[in-house]
Order: structure tokens, then C-alpha cells, then sequence
């Protein structure tokens, strides 16, 4: 098949800063697909009212996702980026998809039963249908590719239910909509305390943030934890330690690399070197990003046409989308 046809789309939510992670785990990613397809990329600013009611900070919060987008690559030329609550149709399709999901699977999902821990003072139906209004977002465009972490299958799962149970129902307008990454396995960024993958909202100590300052960086990276070194040549190397090789490699040189690893292997290594050898690496690869997203931010002008063009491209794929569903579905009186 041709490339051109296939439709991405995938969404973020405005609820925190981005970190190497997202980087590296999910935006790189976007850049490249934005080449070969036709791409869909939103912020989900319906879906954080399911969890933060409070509207005060959303503004800012929508700015700076679209902000750090661009700066790590997302042309808002190739890529429709856009936001959620600026298309309609997306309120309409899910609607119609509630009707079609039951009470049942959306108890049992996953997030659900977290976000029910979590919040037991506000389980709004909202949360409960938090899937059914992803869903909307895929097929609204008849989207196929999804990239998304592994967090998020259990969503894929439910759209694709959804997008079936239409068909079946209705007739074929949308088809299966799967998640897709680029390469087998998805690249973790470690944390740098040793303990799982940096997060948007779990020890921010231990992630380093595309917004932190120099001096922040540096002193995040200075603090992860190491050893007094090993003590036999080649040794196997302990997480907290694998985890700091890790990140020298999305960052630093293949000789700097090289001569740590020999170090290592030899039994001379000296992590304070190495952190800090590293802690500069990180630097030079945020701070350029960070600079571009303060400068993207000043600039509410373009972050508008930003938005406008986004909704406009976004909005023309959602009504031929619509026009489909009621037509299939039978709303069409007149
Ligand atoms: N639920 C996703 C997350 O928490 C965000 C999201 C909303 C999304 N709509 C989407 C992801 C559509 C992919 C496709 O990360």
C-alpha cells in the first residue's frame, strides 16, 4: 500500500511538563511519521477535565504542549496539530459511541479503576467514558496508526471494539484503528534515581524536563546514584549504573561513550566524571529546545494561527468523517 494512506493520529494530554521521555519515547517518533503520513496530533484538553476541573492554568498548560511540540519538531505545516475541544465533531462521535459502550467494559478498564483510586471524590462519568472519547478522537479522521507507550493498549483495544461494533451495526465507515511505533520496542528513558522511566508527575528529582534550567539539569544528573565502581573487569554493570550509560547514549558522542565504557570495563571509571561529562551533554541537547519553546510562548500570534490552521485541517477530516456516520447511522430526515 501506499504510505500516503495511512492516518496517524495521537494525543497528549495538558497536564504537565514534557521530559526526555516524551521526547524521546513518543515525539521523535511524531517527527519522523509527520514525513511519511498523514498526521493528526492533539492536545487533549477534554479528556484533562475528566481529572483536573479546575480551568485556571489550562490556557498556559495548552500553550506550552503546543510550544514544546513544535520546538522538538512537529511542523505545524505537515502535521495537523490542533486541539481537541476546537473540533466538534469529536464531541458528536462520541455521543454516538456511548451508545454503543457498555456500562460493564469501562468499569474494568485499567486507567479507570487507577484514576477511581486516585480520585474517589470525583468518579464522574466523564472518567468512566474516558476511552469512548479517545476512540472518537482516532476514527473520527479513520485513523490506523496510533503511536502510544504501552499504557495505552488497553485503549487501542476499546476503539477498536467500538469502530467494530459500528461497523456491525451501522455499516463500514471506520476501520481498525492499532497502536504503532517505529522499531520493535519503544525506547524507555530511565529515571535517574534507577527506579523505572522518567514521568510527567512521579519523582520529577529523578526526570529531567525539556523546560529545566542549565543549572537544574546539572545538579539532577550529579545526583544520581552510583557506586564505589566495580571491582572485577567487565563486570555486569548494576541498573542505577546501565540506567546512566543509557542516557549518555541518546545524548553524548560515541567516543565519550566509548572511553566510559573502556573506563568502566578496566575498573577506572570515575562517575563524578561521568556525570558531569553527562550532565553537560544534557545541556547542550535541552537547552536549545527549551530556549525555542520560551520563544514559541511570547508569541501568542503564532501560537493562534498555530491552533487555527490545526483545527482548520483537523476539522475537514472529521466532517467527511461525520457526514459518513449519519448517513450509515440514519440521522438524515430531510
Ligand atoms: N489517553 C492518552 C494518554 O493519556 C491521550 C489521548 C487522548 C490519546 N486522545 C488520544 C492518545 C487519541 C492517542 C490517541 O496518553
Amino acid at each position: 500500500m501506499e504510505k500516503k494512506q495511512q492516518i496517524v493520529m495521537s494525543g497528549i494530554r495538558p497536564t504537565g511538563f514534557l521530559h526526555l521521555g516524551n521526547y524521546f519515547g513518543a515525539l521523535r517518533n511524531y517527527v519522523k511519521m509527520q514525513e511519511e503520513y498523514e498526521c493528526y496530533f492533539m492536545v487533549a484538553d477534554l479528556h484533562s477535565l475528566t481529572t483536573h476541573p479546575d480551568t485556571k492554568e489550562l490556557k498556559q498548560n495548552v500553550h506550552r504542549v503546543l510550544a514544546e511540540n513544535i520546538a522538538s519538531g512537529i511542523d505545524p505545516d505537515k502535521a495537523a496539530l490542533y486541539c481537541q475541544s476546537h473540533v466538534h465533531e469529536t464531541s458528536e462521535l462520541y455521543l454516538y459511541l456511548n451508545m454503543l459502550a457498555y456500562k460493564g467494559e469501562l468499569e474494568k478498564t485499567t486507567t479507570f479503576k487507577d484514576k477511581v483510586r486516585q480520585q474517589p471524590d470525583n468518579v464522574n462519568a466523564g472518567l468512566l467514558t474516558y476511552p469512548v472519547l479517545q476512540a472518537a478522537d482516532i476514527i473520527l479522521h479513520r485513523a490506523t496508526f496510533v503511536p502510544v507507550g504501552k499504557d495505552q493498549e488497553q485503549h487501542l483495544e476499546m476503539a477498536r471494539n467500538f469502530a467494530n461494533r459500528f461497523n456491525h451495526r451501522y455499516g463500514d465507515v471506520f476501520p481498525e484503528p492499532f497502536a504503532f511505533n517505529y522499531g520493535s520496542e519503544l525506547i524507555k528513558v530511565p529515571s535517574l534515581d534507577g527506579t523505572g522511566k522518567m514521568s510527567k508527575s512521579e519523582n520529577q528529582n529523578a526526570t529531567l524536563y525539556l523546560a529545566d534550567e542549565d543549572e537544574v539539569i546539572r545538579k539532577k544528573v550529579m545526583k544520581a546514584k552510583t557506586d564505589a565502581g566495580p571491582t572485577a573487569p567487565y563486570s555486569q554493570k548494576p541498573d542505577y549504573i546501565e540506567n546512566l550509560f543509557l542516557l549518555m547514549k541518546l545524548v553524548s558522542a560515541a567516543d565519550v561513550i566509548a572511553k566510559y565504557e573502556n573506563d568502566y570495563n578496566t575498573c577506572v571509571i570515575r562517575y563524578g566524571d561521568m556525570k558531569k561529562q553527562l550532565g553537560e551533554d544534557m545541556v547542550k541537547f535541552i537547552s536549545p529546545i527549551r530556549e525555542k519553546v520560551n520563544g514559541i510562548l511570547k508569541d501568542e500570534k503564532y501560537l493562534k494561527e498555530v491552533m487555527e490552521k490545526g483545527a482548520e485541517k483537523a476539522r475537514k477530516s472529521a466532517k467527511a468523517t461525520m457526514e459518513l456516520v449519519r448517513q450509515a447511522m440514519g440521522l438524515k430526515y430531510l
